[in-house]
């Protein structure tokens, strides 16, 4: 070979090797993930890895333009796909092609109790995502309910860790299979808004893995979560968007997380431990914290100039930032990268299907006197009271909040289910006041001029002639109600509601009340009203969904899945509690000191008269008998299962659906246990008359709790209880078994 040649060559593979000449990387489609992530990994230069760590815009992080790797584009949220916002900031762009199907909020899905609910969730939303051009959606939130003021229940799937596992495993899936990451949130302890950036959660073990971390942990080794969002709060004084223990130890050692963790918006707040601590892509930092490098926000960013020249001086290597970035590589060969991946779909009536399906089967009926289903043959005039009739509820609340296509209003519903037959009028009966992201309705605008004294009295001189009086009031999107960034000031309804009830009662006893808000609220009236709904945040079908329920074309399947205290200073975070904390610095230090008893597991032990409406409970217009438990052994070992059965029947005039719920009780422990915990529960759909046999297979790990002394999960020999509800309460079968532990 002639010298020449030979130079050329070399020069050629130096460039090649350097990364300076781009040879297409999708030369061979058929290698692996991890090959071709190497492959591009090793085509990359030191500063194009720096900029795939953080952020570019708002919502997204650049790729690799001379290689052709694709931008990550993020969208909100749980309930549906955010409208296109400003490239630097929060603001709707006003494009015209973004509107969404809102999908109801996750506190509906959880009442669902069906896996099935879960997934078809996860799969429309996921289509949407992918029509979007969406790399990652920002949710679902699994943060467990443990005070009823956080501001962001709503968005989160209740009280109990079992259920919220079995929820986000399917809704995680079904996003997943689009081609779209899902990225659970907001990992972890961020139950309360209220101080959520300097929150420092200080929390035992046993509560840490017995109730806070299941649900993430099922997302990530059952449901296979592409992503994780860190929280913003603190816990044991590190933020948990790079926090070493939760981060590198638990999720990435222990649970072998190979996906990518971002950092909530403006969560980053420390430069080494954003390096060394587990976060890999860094989103919104407020750059007042950070020094000016460049006239670039972005690159003012932790994980950005400053972290390069960190490498440049020689305080780093590359290997965390390898990492970081095999992890984003990843991810976009499982997403933006996948020409294996479907086209999604927007807007779709499939969507708009499921929407009214997941809402029809999270409406929880929690009182009923006879007065429901409303029979239309001897109905002339119905009354509907009250702004929550007719307010617009996927606007506000946060993050969530979205600009929903077709957002059918409760009054809508109405209107639309019954004919002329019926007269219905409405009276707003309260006014709160308006916040941003609140529309007007179609038709109804709520500007409004008058007093709450003649908005009262309206409504009550229309109650004396109607036949019935559907109340919709209860919470909205605003700041310190449902809504992002503030937690409520207290249980109460807003508005003067509860004297709007008890006056509207004294001229009309046919009162309905439709709660709809993300949270429990304080019913000081609840022995006087015939019947009580809570009908969520239910999204673009909501009204559909809940005239049809009101009016008896579905019957009502919902569980709660949080409890209703009684009054706050009966919740557990509150009487037992630290909330909101004590100021330490600029930190507040707030202690679980409730541990391992939240909701349920509170009232069942410690206050059984505490509880308005408990978890699990929801009613139906039909009734379901329990034949009694059977069980396939008295004795179980170590390695062993035991079988637990019940013949459930439909003894009333319509078909229904029931959620048999088994909680398991530890007669005898170590340490202290909750008389009961939800182990499984399964939805069934029966026709009048029908039974089905339902089983629930148990192991040693149902039986089992964190003892923090050892850092083991274990479970103890000894008699434990197996209940068999229709609720928490409501026990309608139990047995006995004894482990043997061998
Ligand atoms: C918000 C929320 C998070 C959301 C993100 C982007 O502050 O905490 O849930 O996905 O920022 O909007």
């Amino acid at each position: 070979m002639r010298r020449i040649e030979f130079f050329l060559i070399a020069v050629f593979l130096l460039f090649v090797c350097g990364g300076y000449i781009s040879i297409p990387i999708y030369l061979d489609d058929t290698r692996g993930i991890e090959e071709r992530v190497e492959d591009a990994l090793n085509r990359m230069t030191l500063q194009e890895k720096i900029a795939m760590v953080h952020a570019q815009s708002s919502f997204s992080s650049p790729g690799v333009k001379r290689l052709g790797i694709p931008e990550i584009w993020t969208t909100d949220g749980p309930h549906g796909i955010r409208a296109e916002l400003f490239w630097g900031n929060f603001k709707e762009a006003g494009w015209g092609n973004d509107s969404c199907v809102a999908f109801p909020a996750l506190t509906a899905l959880a009442a669902t109790w069906n896996r099935e609910m879960a997934y078809i969730y996860g799969k429309s939303i996921g289509e949407e995502a992918r029509y979007r051009n969406k790399t990652i959606l920002l949710g679902p939130g699994v943060n467990i309910y443990r005070t009823p003021l956080n501001g962001r229940n709503f968005e989160y799937m209740g009280e109990d860790p079992f259920l919220a596992s079995e929820l986000v495993v399917p809704y995680v899936r079904g996003v997943q299979q689009n081609g779209v990451a899902a990225c659970v949130k907001h990992y972890a302890l961020n139950n309360n808004e209220k101080n959520r950036h300097t929150t420092n959660v200080i929390v035992d073990d046993r509560a840490l893995n017995e109730i806070y971390l299941p649900a993430f942990k099922a997302a990530v080794t059952k449901g296979k979560v592409w992503s994780i969002m860190g929280a913003y709060n603190l816990f044991q004084g590190q933020h948990c968007s790079h926090h070493h223990r939760l981060l590198n130890q638990i999720l990435k050692q222990d649970w072998g997380f190979d996906g990518v963790v971002v950092s909530d918006w403006g969560a980053t707040h420390d430069s080494d431990e954003a390096i060394r601590n587990g976060l890999d892509l860094e989103f919104d930092t407020k750059d007042s914290k950070m020094p000016k490098l460049s006239a670039v926000k972005y690159d003012n960013y932790f994980l950005a100039h400053d972290y390069l020249n960190k490498i440049q001086q020689g305080k780093y290597g590359t290997e965390e930032l390898d990492d970081k970035v095999r992890r984003i590589l990843r991810l976009s060969f499982r997403t933006n990268m996948n020409r294996a991946r479907p086209y999604g779909s927007m807007l779709s009536k499939e969507h708009y299907d499921a929407a009214q399906q997941i809402a029809e089967e999270g409406f929880v009926l929690l009182k009923n006197e006879g007065i429901l289903p409303i029979s239309r043959e001897n109905v002339k005039r119905i009354l509907v009271v009250g702004e929550n009739a007719v307010r617009m509820m996927t606007a506000g609340g946060g993050s969530s909040a979205l600009k929903a296509q077709i957002e059918v209003t409760p009054l809508q519903g109405i209107m639309e289910l019954v004919d002329e037959s019926i007269d219905v009028c409405f009276a707003r009966g309260y006014k709160t006041e308006d916040y941003e992201g609140a529309k007007v309705m179609a038709g109804y605008s709520l500007e409004e001029t008058r007093s709450d004294e003649e908005l009262a009295r309206e409504a009550v001189d229309l109650a004396k002639n109607a036949d019935y009086v559907l109340f919709f009031g209860g919470l909205n999107k605003a700041k310190k109600q449902d809504c992002e960034g503030h937690d409520r000031l207290t249980m109460s309804l807003p508005a003067n509601q509860d004297a709007l009830i008890d006056s509207l009662l004294q001229v009309n006893k046919h009162l309905i009340f439709v709660n709809i808000s993300g949270n429990a609220v304080a019913m000081p009236w609840v022995g006087r009203v015939p019947a009580i709904c809570q009908a969520w945040y239910l999204g673009s079908k909501a009204g559909t969904a809940i005239a049809r329920i009101l009016f008896g074309e579905v019957n009502p399947s919902g569980k709660l899945p949080f409890s209703f205290p009684v009054s706050l200073d009966r919740s557990p975070a509150h009487v037992k509690g630290d909330y909101p904390g004590t100021k330490k610095g600029n930190v507040w230090d707030m202690v679980y000191r409730e541990g391992i008893f939240v909701g349920y597991r509170w009232f069942d032990t410690f206050d059984k008269n505490g509880v308005l409406f408990p978890f699990g409970h929801g009613l139906s217009y039909t009734k379901f008998m329990y034949e009694k438990p059977s069980i396939d052994r008295q004795k179980m070992g170590a390695e062993e299962c035991v079988k637990i059965s019940v013949l459930v029947k439909n003894i009333g005039m319509v078909a229904g659906k029931e959620v048999v719920q088994l909680y398991v009780g530890d007669k005898k422990s170590s340490l202290p246990r909750p008389v009961k915990e939800l182990k499984a529960f399964q939805k069934v759909d029966l026709a009048p008359g029908e039974s089905e046999l339902v089983t629930f297979v148990l192991d040693r790990n149902d039986l089992s709790f964190f003892n923090d002394r050892i850092q083991k999960w274990v479970a103890e020999p000894g008699e434990f209880e197996l209940f068999i509800g229709s609720s928490s309460v409501d026990i309608r079968g139990k047995v006995k078994i004894v482990y043997t532990g061998k």
